[in-house]
């Protein structure tokens, strides 16, 4: 059978994870895709870094933008991060030349995801980003997919778990945020720039992805109303778990009659709810369809093994041949250009 070759830019936390996945999960895979899926080449800064795993069988490029057009490379996988540059320019060389993409990059589409949803179905290629949004939660395929016969009403969640770990922690701790980013560096959580995590905009750009796919619209992250966790002290918390509630950053987006709402802020909700008893890095995605009522959906919203699942996923199906983008249908230059509004006048 003719192996699907990945070029696998970014050997980080989930870049890594991808490799381990690769390298000791070959056979099953195989038997799963009903072909090999093999890794080509691979790029990250630093070559002669240990990364734990023989990559010496891989090729490798300096320039994640040759790596995208590579002959010998029939996915292009983005693991870099980075809304511009290098991820930017090695995602449209590889789409240009009708490759198919895949990237866990929420700041990169959240900023040009139509433009480059766009510049996929021109050039007949497939853009997934599974892993963008809840880590290891497969929600966007619960949306394309389980849900395609619905139509979405709303959707809530907790969907970063930088903040919803910190959140925890101050609570169970009583330690102050700043004291709590090197265990979530240790766990793989955090964003290169921690700013986009604890500000709200790293789940500001999930939740502008979730609204795109949800509602058929193009992704307006400029228009989400947005706060982050960094005005909430230990003595909120404490208020909070006086009167029964635990603070959440807690997103919501839904079609009004005014238009599109999104919005990402700290909430207060009930102690006993499933949201108020998510832990640690733990995401909750609640889908809401016509059809169907409610669907919850729960796991490990960051790290390298429920980040790397996703992405597999996303991999899994191009290689059984799966040409569905996660935008889905309507196709993107069909998407509709509702104007988004801040949820809250
Ligand atoms: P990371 O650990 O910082 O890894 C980033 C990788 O990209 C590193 O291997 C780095 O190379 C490489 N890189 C950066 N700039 C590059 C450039 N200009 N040229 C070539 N390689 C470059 O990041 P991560 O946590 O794996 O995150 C990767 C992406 O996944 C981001 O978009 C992030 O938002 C997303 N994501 C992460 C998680 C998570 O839990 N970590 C979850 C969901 C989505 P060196 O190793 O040589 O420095
Ligand atoms: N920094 C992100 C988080 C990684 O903490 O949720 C997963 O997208």
């Amino acid at each position: 059978k003719t192996p699907l070759r990945l070029g696998l830019a970014g050997l980080g936390t989930v870049g890594m994870g991808v490799v381990k996945i690769i390298q000791e999960k070959a056979d099953l895979l195989a038997l799963r895709a009903g072909r090999p899926v093999v890794i080509s080449a691979v790029a990250a800064r630093s070559k002669g870094k240990d990364r734990g795993y023989d990559l010496s069988g891989y090729g490798w490029e300096d320039d994640p933008v040759k790596l995208a057009q590579r002959e010998d490379v029939d996915i292009f996988v983005e693991l870099m991060g980075g809304s511009d540059g290098p991820a930017k320019a090695a995602t449209e060389a590889a789409l240009a030349l009708g490759k198919d993409v895949v990237t866990a990059n929420k700041a990169l589409l959240a900023h040009h995801g139509q433009a480059l949803a766009e510049l996929a179905e021109s050039n007949d290629a497939v853009l997934r980003f599974e892993a963008a949004v809840a880590g290891g939660i497969p929600v966007m395929k619960a949306l394309t997919e389980g849900l395609a016969g619905n139509g979405i009403t709303r959707v809530i969640g907790v969907m970063n778990g930088t903040c919803n770990y910190i959140l925890t922690r101050m609570e169970a701790t009583g330690q102050g945020y700043n004291a709590l980013f090197d265990e979530c560096a240790r766990l793989g959580y955090l964003e290169a720039d921690p700013q986009l995590d604890v500000g709200g905009i790293d789940a500001g750009h999930k939740l502008s992805l979730l609204a795109s796919v949800a509602f058929g619209t193009q992704v307006s992250f400029g228009a989400v109303e947005l706060e982050g966790i960094e005005r909430i002290s230990n003595d909120d918390i404490a208020h909070a778990a006086d009167m029964g509630y635990k603070i959440k950053l807690l997103g919501v987006t839904q079609m009004s009659a005014r238009g599109l709402e999104q919005r990402m802020t700290p909430c207060l909700v009930p102690q006993t709810s499933p949201l108020g008893q998510l832990d640690g890095g733990t995401n909750m995605v609640v889908l809401e369809g016509d059809e169907v009522g409610q669907i919850v959906l729960r796991g490990a919203g960051a790290g390298m093994g429920p980040t790397a699942s996703a992405v597999m996923s996303d991999i899994m199906d191009i290689a059984r041949g799966t040409r569905l983008t996660t935008f889905g249908q309507p196709a993107a230059s069909l998407i509709k250009a509702t104007p988004a509004v801040a949820a809250t006048p």
